[in-house]
């Protein structure tokens, strides 16, 4: 009886010249040993093979390997040779990949104030929890707010860089353990990985936005970086386990978002918080008039993208336990282009 197998010594040479084909149990022994046997019998994976076979394998390998690098020699040519890559950089980095905002529609005109006070985001939208795992997860956020308005109090703009920079966990979890996912399970993810990047990714523009307008001392650095280590390795794990739960979690941090956001507005109105001019960065990426763009402006900017965040976040949960996890059946197609699912 043969025991077909794939050697293991000539398979790179076998990939190279585009060949790779099955060979005895025999074959592999030759590649493994590469000279004859001492012996009338060599044991390779424990199983016997000859002398003669050993050498007339030996034979076949020694042809196919010279075949296989003249084969690769004439596909390759002279290889270029560098010793850094500092000045090559490829033409593609050249182009800014700025990110997009969350809202598609505030690239169509130069937004004002008056734009952003129209916007329906529902500032007291709240989902009800009606299952153990959400008032858990109404609980664990309703919990986390306590020592963070014990700590920052009224200074919202310190208060909002620890909120982002936790905020902006989620969707990189999310979109990394389902792209994992999708590739051991090799099926497609349903279209939410996309959507979860682009999340974290205006989450990382809140963060780098309040950055510009408020600087936090060491102290308050230190302790924001410590919380979001400690919440990106639960959320994870919370994501691993149930990522219902983890989708809730985040709807209801979002909610906490929003009415974090409005007596952040309340305080400026108030004139308890200077409205300072909006900085260039928020101006460039929400598309502000950069004549009149204040800070008040800004802020009410974010409390648009975390009402999307809300709602989004509290819709994949309710998929998910719905069991209608694929967005493909609900999307708008574009009919210019093909239907496809990734
Ligand atoms: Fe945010
Ligand atoms: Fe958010």
């Amino acid at each position: 009886m043969t025991i077909t197998i794939y050697s293991s010594s000539s398979l790179l040479l076998r990939t190279a010249a585009s060949s790779v084909r099955p060979i005895s149990i025999h074959a592999a022994a030759a590649a493994l040993y590469g000279r004859p046997a001492a012996g009338p019998q060599i044991r390779a994976f424990g199983i016997k093979t000859t002398l003669k076979a050993q050498e007339y394998m030996a034979k076949i390998i020694k042809a196919d390997k010279s075949a296989a690098a003249s084969k690769e020699a004439e596909f390759k040519g002279p290889k270029p040779q560098i010793d850094s890559y500092l000045n090559e950089m490829p033409p593609e980095l050249r182009s800014p990949l700025f990110p997009e905002p969350m809202r598609a529609e505030t690239m169509d005109r130069k937004w004002k104030s008056s734009d952003l006070e129209e916007l329906d985001i529902g500032i007291t939208k709240h989902r009800v929890p009606n299952r153990f795992s959400d008032k858990v997860a109404l609980w664990a956020v309703k919990s986390a707010r306590k020592p963070t308005d014990l700590l920052f109090r009224n200074k919202y703009l310190h208060r909002s860089v620890m909120l982002e920079v936790v905020a902006a966990v989620p969707g990189m979890v999310g979109a990394l353990i389902r792209h994992i996912r999708s590739l051991q399970g090799m099926r497609h993810d349903g279209g939410w990985i996309g959507h979860l990047l682009h999340e974290a990714e205006n989450e990382r523009m809140h963060l780098m936005t309040w950055m510009e307008v408020g600087k936090p001392v060491m102290w308050e650095r230190a302790l924001i970086a410590t919380v979001q280590t400690g919440f990106f390795a639960i959320f994870s794990l919370l994501y691993m386990v149930s990522p219902r739960t983890a989708h809730r979690v985040v709807g209801y941090l979002e909610e906490e978002a929003v009415t974090s956001y409005t007596h952040f507005i309340r305080e400026i109105d108030a004139g308890r918080i200077e409205n300072v001019k909006a900085p260039e960065i928020a101006v460039a990426y929400w598309n502000l008039d950069p004549e009149s763009a204040t800070l008040r402006d800004v802020v009410l900017a974010v409390r648009a993208d975390e009402a999307l965040h809300r709602d989004s976040n509290h819709h994949f949960s309710d998929r998910i336990l719905a069991g209608r996890e694929s967005l493909f059946e609900d999307m708008d197609h574009d009919e210019s282009k093909p239907r496809v699912r990734y």
